[in-house]
């Protein structure tokens, strides 16, 4: 949550820090803000709103010439968004200035502490308590900057990574980490800071990632001096040369980024496979699982994590897992699981699935799993995210850069993944047959190829969207491997469009959500030929006898269905297993125009953020 970006070099500092937030907007966008050093002071520009509006009011508000500034883009936890609430945050001289992300869990007995010492706070941020606590140390220990950061962090309980600068030294910037991403950009005498690197992608491919506890000082004549927080030890800094480009990051002639990687998902989930599912010799090459192949082959189970769409992913994995390598498994939501003292060995294998690799309650389940012994894998999309540095091994899912908030291209990535985890361990288990494993991998080989032709489906399910559009309430059921995906139409549908919906197992219908069943409620219901499709074709009946509208995502040249239903969107054929693959493009795709028939920000959802770096 939050985006912060920073700048110190020769250029204008203001243009670079406003296209790095919009690029980083996705990360948060309740409000917005940004410093600059003008020659004698520094000067901010802030506002509730977006991106766009801070650049209207900062151009009319404060001198855009410096060449040092940080900026920020706000999903608020403490303090509502506003225009006070907007990072960047002053300390009271108004000598130093501060932009976080993160939250400081104990701000409020250090603000105790500093109001007793005569400090006023205008906000009601915990940021603000932050570089108050700075300024007081730095004015009581007579330190720099630096070292004032470095021994106020001590005293910091929570989540950062933030960025400061003291008008009366404007040539360098301190940065620390713990919890929330922060990368520095290494450019010609110049430096960038930002949650993640699209925002300087295009100035330089050089790229320092701080690990937790780290700070920098980045100095226009010095350059990036490393150090750990806690034991003030010095680093040497790891410099990656960086291989994404901005074409990846922007939106090729779609209107909006979900589209987009809607569209993009064929190739994603070819990019995922590729090197690693090679068909023709019937092997799977995963190095992070054949390195610790005797873990997976020993485990007494599997334990997945996740949140959001990723843990849907993990449910669908779940099936794939027990019904190919015979392997139990369970599915946790990451923030109940690293509270409630699970049953953790050190013969488990625990999987944490994440989009950013930055999910909060992820980490923090795989930090109680390691301490538990277990050992932990890590499914990502994020390359250098913290999760996949802080797991023992890990597969990326190489889906690129996924912008839009509602999660697509890296849903059926990690399913494609996981799918090739599971496929290699059931091959060394014996759980199937040489040609059962050669068959699938054939048939995983054709998925690309058909989800373009679920694409094709689109202008059909634009007329679709348009029907239902004006529903109060959705439901949506499927069963089997296509439980899950009902759960993750239905989330699509409220992310976006907030309608509410609710995903079901088809025959738990019966225990209660029949009760709501009338002439208004539209009801998806993924009816593919493979797996209990006599089953899911009964309980359309149920529907259909109380006058609900049925939906039916089905097997191409489906009859029985069709003869039933009000509407059918039509899938290609695949083996049952990988259906989700197939049944999740149309569910992505009904979500995404019936949200932008209701003029709603497909992108950017309220409340919502693409990287949940708090509890
Ligand atoms: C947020 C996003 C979701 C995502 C979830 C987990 O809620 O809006 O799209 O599924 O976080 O994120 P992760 O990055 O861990 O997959």
């Amino acid at each position: 949550m939050c985006g912060i970006v920073g700048y110190i070099g020769k250029r204008k500092a203001f243009p670079i820090i406003l296209e790095g937030l919009k690029r980083l907007e996705y990360r948060g966008y309740d409000s917005a803000g940004i410093a600059l050093y003008d020659d004698s002071d520094i000067k901010l520009s802030k506002t509730k709103g977006k991106v766009a509006d801070l650049e209207a009011k900062a151009k009319n508000e404060i001198n855009t010439d410096g060449t040092i500034g940080i900026g920020h883009t706000r999903w608020a936890t403490h303090g509502v968004p506003n225009d006070v609430n907007s990072h960047p945050h002053y300390s009271n001289s108004g000598d130093l200035v501060i932009i976080h992300n993160g939250i400081i869990e104990n701000y409020d007995s250090l603000k105790k502490e500093l109001l007793k010492r005569g400090y006023i706070f205008k906000s009601d941020t915990d940021t603000e308590v932050l570089i108050n606590l700075i300024e007081d140390v730095k004015i009581n220990e007579k330190v720099k900057l630096g070292k004032a950061v470095q021994i106020a962090l001590n005293q910091v309980v929570g989540a950062y990574a933030i960025a400061v600068f003291d008008k009366n030294k404007p040539n360098e910037i301190v940065v620390a980490k713990l919890g929330s991403p922060l990368a520095i950009g290494i450019g010609d005498e110049e430096f960038f800071i930002a949650s993640d690197a699209s925002p300087f992608l295009e100035y330089t491919k050089k790229a320092i990632y701080l690990e937790d506890e780290e700070m920098a000082v980045i100095s226009r004549k010095k350059g990036v001096k490393l150090r750990r927080i806690k034991n003030d030890a010095v680093v040497d800094p790891y410099i990656q040369e960086l291989k994404i480009n901005l074409e990846q990051i922007e939106k090729g002639g779609y209107e909006h980024f979900m589209l987009k990687e809607i569209h993009e998902q064929p190739n994603a989930i070819k990019d995922t496979y590729r090197g690693r599912l090679l068909a023709k010799e019937g092997i799977v090459k995963m190095a992070g699982v054949d390195d610790n192949l005797e873990r997976f082959l020993n485990a007494n189970k599997i334990i997945i994590v996740a949140c959001g769409t990723s843990w849907h992913a993990g449910l669908v994995a779940e099936y794939v897992f027990e019904n190919l390598a015979k392997v139990p498994v369970e599915v946790e939501y990451a923030s109940e699981f690293r509270y409630r003292n699970p049953v953790i060995t050190d013969k488990d294998v625990v999987i944490a699935i994440s989009q950013s690799g930055e999910t909060a309650d992820t980490l923090a389940a795989i930090k109680l799993a390691k301490s538990k012994n277990a050992f932990v894998f890590g499914v990502c999309n994020v390359v250098g995210s913290t999760i996949s540095r802080e797991t023992h091994a890990g597969a990326y899912t190489h889906a690129g850069p996924e912008i839009g908030v509602a999660s697509t291209k890296a849903f059926t990535t990690q399913i494609t993944v996981l799918t090739l985890i599971a496929l290699k361990l059931a091959k060394e288990k014996g759980t199937i047959s040489n040609s059962e494993f050669h068959l699938y991998l054939q048939e995983l080989e054709l998925i690309p190829e058909k989800v373009k032709k679920a694409l094709k489906s689109e202008k059909h399910i634009k007329t679709v969207a348009n029907t239902y559009k004006n529903a109060k309430n959705c439901l949506y059921l499927g069963r089997g491997y296509n439980f899950p995906v009902a759960l993750e139409g239905a989330l699509k549908l409220k992310e976006i469009s907030y309608i509410h919906a609710e995903g079901y197992p088809a025959a738990e219908m019966k225990h209660g959500p029949i009760a709501l069943i009338d002439e208004q409620m539209p009801v998806f219901v993924i009816a593919t030929k493979k797996g209990h499709y006599e089953k899911v074709v009964s309980n359309i009946q149920e529907i259909k006898s109380r006058s609900g509208k049925i939906i039916g995502i089905v097997t191409e040249g489906d009859e029985d269905v069709k003869n039933l239903a009000d509407h059918v969107i039509e899938v290609p054929e695949t083996i049952e297993f990988l259906t989700p693959l197939l049944t999740t493009i149309p569910m992505q795709l009904l979500s995404y125009h019936i949200a932008v028939m209701l003029n709603k920000n497909v992108d950017q959802p309220r409340n919502l953020a693409k990287s949940v770096t708090v509890e």
